[in-house]
């Protein structure tokens, strides 16, 4: 993993995302950090990196968070209240999905979108149909052969739900950007998160803006709802942990008082649950990279254009999980196991490193196995 990983270089490549590439070109959209690649990709990231990679910058979305948090505790708490006992959210992802788009949404366009309110907003609720109705079509679009997008309607739904997702987008930006505009014509500094710094920088064209944060959302809103839910089911069956980190959280954080950046460092059990919660329920199970040159891995050669398919060794899904035991429990000493084996170059390649660094324990069969004794 390490030698592919090496040989790749300044600009790694993952399998080509052709479809959602042939929307931007049809379209004439700039493609997004999922959908660049080469020189581009790196100009885009080199950009979009600032104010979004270091734990110490999410100070600077710490506020706006805190709000879109303290809207899901009424919405749960009007969840429970509206089921016949009182008590039962119904749904958890479905809430989580609709917590994570308004908290990712407020920063990427520097707007509330009522996600979380009791009546959504009828555009917002058209604009999470079609981030669902785009991610429907494109199972279709991408299994079957070209010549069915004339006879089958998939393709054009597909390309309706992208032309819905960024003309929304698209909206909120230019809203942002007429305020930005009349501000710095009155001579003010904007003021602002993430959207600000992207059209005031101006490293970068509104049309790649656009293409970035729309990508920026699709990659962000499911990662984090799911690893929520699969966080909330663990702790569910787990309840010995499940106490502790209320403990830990309420000795951090007492009742009524809001949580700031510096208290989550403060939490080593939270942050070693979502650990384990991403080791055993990894949103991302799979991804790729292209060979950029000839790699020579264990005497095997594998020429430049192959294909490198990377699978989470310990992805446990529901159906699965019976057949797992060993492994459906939080281990929190494996991580101690990754600092003794002083694996720091392995943990570096196997996290993955070009957007997150939580993400190590990719499959690395033979790492794995002196992991597991
Ligand atoms: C639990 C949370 C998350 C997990 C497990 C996760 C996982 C991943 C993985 C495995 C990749 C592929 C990296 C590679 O090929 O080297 C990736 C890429 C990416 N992720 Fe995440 N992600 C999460 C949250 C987010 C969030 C919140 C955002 C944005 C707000 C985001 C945006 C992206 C983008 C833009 C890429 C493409 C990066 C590039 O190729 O330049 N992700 N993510």
């Amino acid at each position: 993993m390490e030698k592919m990983m090496r040989q790749e270089g300044k600009y790694p490549m993952r399998y080509d995302m052709a479809e959602w590439k042939e929307h931007r070109t049809l379209r004439g959209l700039a493609c997004g950090p999922l959908t660049e690649e080469g020189e581009r990709w790196y100009h885009l990231r080199q950009v979009l990196n600032k104010r979004m990679l270091k734990p110490a910058e999410a100070v600077l979305y710490a506020d706006v968070i805190n709000e879109v948090v303290s809207d899901l505790m009424v919405h749960l708490n009007n969840e429970r209240e509206k089921s016949p006992s009182g008590v039962v959210v119904k749904d958890v992802a479905n809430q989580l999905y609709r917590f994570a788009l308004e908290g990712i949404s407020s920063i990427l366009f520097e707007t509330r979108l009522g996600c979380l309110r009791k009546q959504i907003p009828a555009k917002t609720q058209d604009f999470i149909n079609s981030i669902g109705r785009m991610f429907k079509n494109f199972v279709f679009v991408n299994a079957l052969p070209k010549w069915t997008r004339e006879v089958l309607p998939f393709w054009n739904r597909y390309l309706e739900s992208w032309d819905t997702i960024f003309a929304f987008g698209q909206k909120l930006i230019d809203k942002r950007m007429e305020e930005i505009t009349a501000q710095l014509k009155d001579g003010e500094n904007p003021k602002g998160e993430y959207l600000t710094y992207l059209l005031s920088n101006e490293k970068l064209s509104i049309e790649e803006v656009s293409g970035s944060v729309a990508e920026l959302l699709i990659a962000g809103v499911d990662t984090t709802s799911n690893t929520l839910a699969w966080t909330l089911y663990h702790l569910a069956k787990d309840n010995e942990i499940q106490n502790a980190l209320f403990q830990e959280v309420m000795g951090v954080v007492p009742k009524g008082q809001i949580p700031t950046t510096e208290d989550v460092a403060r939490m080593p059990l939270l942050k070693a649950v979502i650990k384990e919660t991403l080791r055993l329920y990894p949103v991302v199970p799979i991804n790729s990279r292209v060979a950029v040159n000839d790699v020579i891995i264990e005497g095997y050669h594998f020429p430049k254009g192959h294909s490198f398919e990377i699978e989470r060794e310990n992805h446990v899904d529901l159906a699965y999980l019976k057949h797992k035991e060993r492994d459906s429990n939080y281990q929190f000493s494996l991580w101690e196991q990754v600092k003794k084996y002083s694996l720091s170059s392995l943990a570096a390649f196997l996290g993955l490193p070009t957007m997150e660094s939580t993400m190590i324990f990719v499959s690395l069969r033979r790492e794995l196995a002196e992991l597991y004794p």
